[in-house]
């Protein structure tokens, strides 16, 4: 999977050439001005943070690749494994909830490798590619368009960490959507606010929809903080890779070897957390969008990530909550992650 965040990380993307360009809606423009406005905010405020989204500028994005490819990190395998032998039992009861057809709709789709698998085992009237990297979505678009000729397949600029606003494209077509969430995407949401966005994914398929999605239950706390720390220094990397971007959009100064990597599990609060640390005290600069600094003390910790880590039964739970009731659930036969399908 590649997710790529603000438009005005944009600059150094590939784009590649497809024969045949697929419409590509653009919902909201991908406000870049607000995104670094909120990216300053974060660094300054008292317990600095930074939204995982600003991981994904192109570096961010062949460094996540890379971290998929990890022999610690296992929600990439492990849900590919559990695609793989239970997919024709997953696409049979999808055909059982959507009789009358759906819209598969790719949250996050990237280089939609992952749907293209599914779109020859399931039938959808729709392909819908929702991403905020509009210069990788449309060649991503255009080649499911050209695998599946049959396929209505079109593409949706939005930014999955802002409100979804995707009602108008959905209801051009009579099929109810059902939302493909795969790689455990929605454990960078604390659980109010995962539960706020399956909510409007319950609300966007009008009572009719359903969701896909993969969700990461490890819960040994060696493997995880080895998956989120691996020994060939990747996940460090990408972690330090934030302040990369954020020296190129808010014009900084971070010395990126002067911050630690660190990854925790948070046993309490079920979740890694990804930490960069200031190895000793130090300023940084700011100089967009209005000129600031800060100052970090040695120790001082800058949250970059939370990966929220759930058991089928707290996923369930969750569901629940959103009006989701009616649900199927797929696992590795050690039980590390989890495929559910559910509906309303
Ligand atoms: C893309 C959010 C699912 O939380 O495991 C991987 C991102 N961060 N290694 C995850 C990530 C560090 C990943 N998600």
């Amino acid at each position: 999977m590649s997710k790529v965040s603000a438009s005005a990380l944009r600059d150094d993307f590939f784009v590649a050439s497809p024969a045949r360009l697929p419409r590509i809606v653009e919902l909201h423009a991908v406000n870049a001005a607000d995104d670094a406005a909120r990216l300053l905010a974060g660094l300054l405020a008292r317990d600095a943070r930074t939204d995982p989204k600003f991981f994904y500028d192109a570096q961010g994005s062949a460094l996540f690749d890379a971290i998929c490819h990890l022999d610690e990190y296992h929600p990439t395998r492990i849900e590919a494994a559990i695609f793989r032998d239970a997919r024709v039992a997953i696409a049979r009861e999808i055909g059982r909830e959507f009789p009358a057809g759906y819209q598969w709709v790719d949250l996050g789709c990237g280089d939609a490798a992952k749907s293209r698998d599914w779109l020859a085992a399931v039938a959808p009237r729709r392909y819908v590619g929702v991403d905020i990297a509009e210069a990788w979505l449309a060649p991503a678009v255009a080649r499911i368009a050209e695998a599946f000729p049959d396929l209505n397949a079109i593409g949706v600029v939005a930014d999955l960490a802002r409100p979804l606003t995707l009602a108008p494209v959905l209801n051009e077509v009579a099929e109810a959507p059902l939302f493909f969430y795969p790689g455990s995407s929605i454990g960078n949401f604390e659980p109010p606010r995962a539960i706020a966005m399956l909510k409007a994914l319950r609300q966007l398929g009008g009572g009719r929809g359903g969701v896909l999605i993969g969700v990461d239950c490890e819960s040994d706390p060696q493997r995880l903080e080895a998956a989120y720390d691996d020994a060939l220094g990747v996940t460090a990397a990408f972690n330090r890779n934030v302040l990369r971007v954020a020296n190129r959009v808010l014009g900084a100064d971070f010395d990126l070897r002067a911050f630690a990597h660190r990854a925790w599990f948070n046993e309490v609060d079920s979740r890694v957390e990804m930490h960069l640390v200031a190895r000793s005290p130090q300023t940084v600069r700011f100089q967009r969008p209005h000129p600031a600094e800060r100052d970090f003390e040695a120790d001082e910790v800058i949250v970059t990530e939370y990966s929220c880590k759930y058991t089928p039964a707290s996923f369930a739970a969750l569901l629940d909550a959103a009006g989701f009731r009616r649900q199927r659930v797929w696992q590795d036969p050690a039980q590390r992650f989890a495929v559910v399908l559910a509906t309303a």
